[in-house]
């Protein structure tokens, strides 16, 4: 590796992706959005109807579909087997079938294995920042910073229903707040790789902060470990 890498993990609405991509810009690194992975999985198994239950079935559409995410001004594009789904892959029907398609041991098992390779491939000359939940544990855990966002649930509520509106998707605050108690069960009561803080991450509560203060609070770990 010539590059540093950062992993970012947290619950829904933590402001993991605001600050990567804030990250990504001043420091010049490529962002790999693991959660749209995870959110193609879905959309292609929707698609192709098959069985969310049946682990095999989900893995044997993860192993066919090409999932690629190009870095873009805005943030990250996410393509489908070359079809731009980035606007898709957050529509509620696929926000709630991401946890089953996540859960599955050997679909996650395939996904770090992709993940790990992206972090090696795009190492080798530049610096990366990757986000998603198991990043510290699995994916990169030799990353130079583990960051591990936290925020009260309101807040992370407010935050999500904000970013479904500028998507222009309508819910209600009570359903936002439902679908985040259910996906954050989900997330840290799997077997396979649960959503968890390691104990050399740096834990930073969101709540209280804009993106700059979070940014900030980053930069400043990465010059104590001299890595700017
Ligand atoms: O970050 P996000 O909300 O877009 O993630 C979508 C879903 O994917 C969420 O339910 C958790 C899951 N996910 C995961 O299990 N592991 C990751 N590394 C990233 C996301």
């Amino acid at each position: 590796m010539k590059g540093f890498a950062i992993a970012i993990d947290g619950p829904v609405g933590s402001g993991k992706g605001t600050l990567a991509i804030a990250l990504a810009k001043k420091l010049n690194a490529v962002y790999i959005y693991t959660g749209a992975m995870y959110r193609e999985l879905a959309l292609a198994c929707l698609r192709e109807k098959v069985d969310l239950q049946n682990e095999e079935e989900v893995l044997r559409i993860l192993k066919k579909i090409e999932i690629k995410l190009i870095a873009a001004e805005e943030g990250i594009r996410a393509f489908l087997n070359g079809e731009d789904v980035s606007e898709e892959i957050f529509q509620v029907y696929v926000t709630r079938a991401v946890p089953i398609v996540a859960s599955f041991p050997k679909v996650r098992k395939e996904m770090v294995s992709m993940q790990k390779q992206l972090v090696k491939d795009i190492g080798k000359d530049k610096n990366v920042i990757i986000e998603g939940r198991d990043i510290s544990t699995d994916v990169a855990p030799n990353a130079d910073l583990k960051v591990f966002l936290t925020a009260d649930l309101k807040t992370r509520a407010v935050r999500r229903l904000e970013q479904f509106q500028e998507k222009g998707i309508t819910i209600s605050l009570d359903d936002v707040i439902k679908d985040i108690e259910e996906r954050d069960k989900r997330d840290t009561e799997r077997e396979a790789s649960p959503l968890k803080a390691t104990k050399d991450a740096v834990i930073i509560d969101t709540t209280e902060d804009n993106v700059d203060d979070t940014v900030n609070k980053v930069l400043e770990k990465l010059r104590e470990r001299n890595l700017l």
